[in-house]
């Protein structure tokens, strides 16, 4: 299809659209993959064999076209230790203040030890571990969403196998490209998830003037949830968008009810930005664990990963009994407009309808 949609990223990956899916839910990934998009899925909460299993399972549906893995590389945690060694370096202190407020707010205990406690981000040895089944898996795209892949790129390509970086800065961006990354996802303030403090719009052009002239795609994230910003995203240069919010209340999404609903009922003010959730800056829905670090009372934010660990019985404990009320996701600005829960085809049609309306405004004025 050509078409005012129809950029490089399109052609280079044989997609019908210039938009990224990413999510965690495999559903929502073939969804998206099979009605003409890209997905990527974010696997740095599972251990090797599940990714590999999760692999398997997207191309026994997906007849062949290609897709991508997401995994976190921090670069500042420490190279090899286990759950028990991590959470001994976390200070009484801020035990006795994650106690307060699971006391206060009567949070349940986890029915099982947090899914945090798996995360690729706790240690290297753990994210290079995940980094080894995209590799033997061979999977077309690996993007990471946290620290830079450039020590990967050799490897991979001889593989195959693309690189994404994703940044929230300009010098990242130089960095990542000079180094050889295949696409530049230019990330801003609005986004969902770990995110820098530089806003969509003055992001993504910078970037784009960096990547000028380098053949290397820029695809823009951060709150695109409309045909708008899709428009919006190809008229400052990027050659797609990236976006991870407009997926979690979709009716493929493996989250729970209530938390959907949550999303669904959230305004672009009850996101919040904050460290408190993992050490990293971070946007997501606001909840009490947020309004108590904000207090006069709270301790200082532990460094990564060790502030992952102390939010996880709360984090866990809220989503495994359901209790709307205490929590929290990542999500971004965007979901202001979230409001149905759609299939992900029809997310991805609509928003796809409401950009060729603005091209043809364009067009036509
Ligand atoms: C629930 C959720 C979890 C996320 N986790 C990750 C992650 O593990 N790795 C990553 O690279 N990005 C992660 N992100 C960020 C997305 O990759 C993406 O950059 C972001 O959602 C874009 O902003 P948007 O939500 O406004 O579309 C996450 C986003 C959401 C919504």
């Amino acid at each position: 299809m050509n078409g005012p949609l129809h950029t490089a990223l399109c052609d280079r990956l044989g997609i019908e659209y210039p938009v990224v899916a990413f999510t965690h839910c495999k559903d929502v990934a073939v969804a998206v993959i099979n009605s003409g998009g890209f997905a990527v899925l974010g696997e740095a909460m599972h251990a090797p064999d599940r990714i590999a299993a999760d692999i398997r399972w997207i191309r026994e549906r997906v007849g062949g076209k290609p897709f991508g893995i997401d995994l976190v590389l921090p670069s500042s945690v420490p190279d090899d230790r286990t759950v028990e060694q991590l959470l001994a370096g976390i200070p009484q202190g801020h035990w006795d203040f994650e106690r307060m407020i699971r006391n206060k707010y009567d949070v349940p205990a986890p029915k099982e030890a947090p899914n945090l406690h798996i995360w690729g981000g706790l240690d290297q040895k753990r994210a290079l571990a995940q980094v080894e089944v995209v590799f033997d898996e061979r999977v077309p795209v690996f993007a990471s969403g946290l620290g830079s892949p450039a020590f990967l790129l050799e490897r991979a390509h001889q593989l195959g196998i693309q690189v994404w970086g994703l940044v929230g800065r300009p010098r990242q961006a130089k960095k990542q490209i000079a180094a050889g990354t295949d696409a530049i996802i230019a990330q801003g303030y609005d986004a969902a998830g770990h995110t820098g403090n530089i806003g969509t719009f003055s992001i993504v052009p910078q970037v784009v003037d960096i990547a000028r002239g380098t053949g290397v795609p820029v695809i823009a994230a951060g709150g695109v949830t409309t045909g708008r910003h899709l428009a919006a995203a190809l008229a400052l240069g990027a050659d797609g968008v990236w976006t991870g919010s407009l997926w979690l209340a979709s009716r493929e999404s493996d989250l729970n009810l209530p938390l959907k609903e949550r999303l669904l009922e959230a305004e672009t003010e009850d996101t919040v930005y904050s460290d408190c959730i993992s050490g990293y800056t971070m946007r997501t829905t606001r909840c009490p664990w947020h309004d108590e670090w904000l207090g006069p009372e709270a301790p200082e934010v532990l460094k990564p990963p060790l502030q992952m660990l102390l939010s996880a019985n709360y984090i866990q404990g809220s989503l495994d009994y359901q209790r709307k009320d205490l929590m929290t996701e990542a999500a971004g600005q965007g979901i202001h407009y979230v409001t149905e829960m759609k299939p992900a085809r029809q997310i991805l049609s609509d928003l796809v309808d409401e950009a060729l309306d603005v091209c043809e405004r364009f067009a036509t004025a």
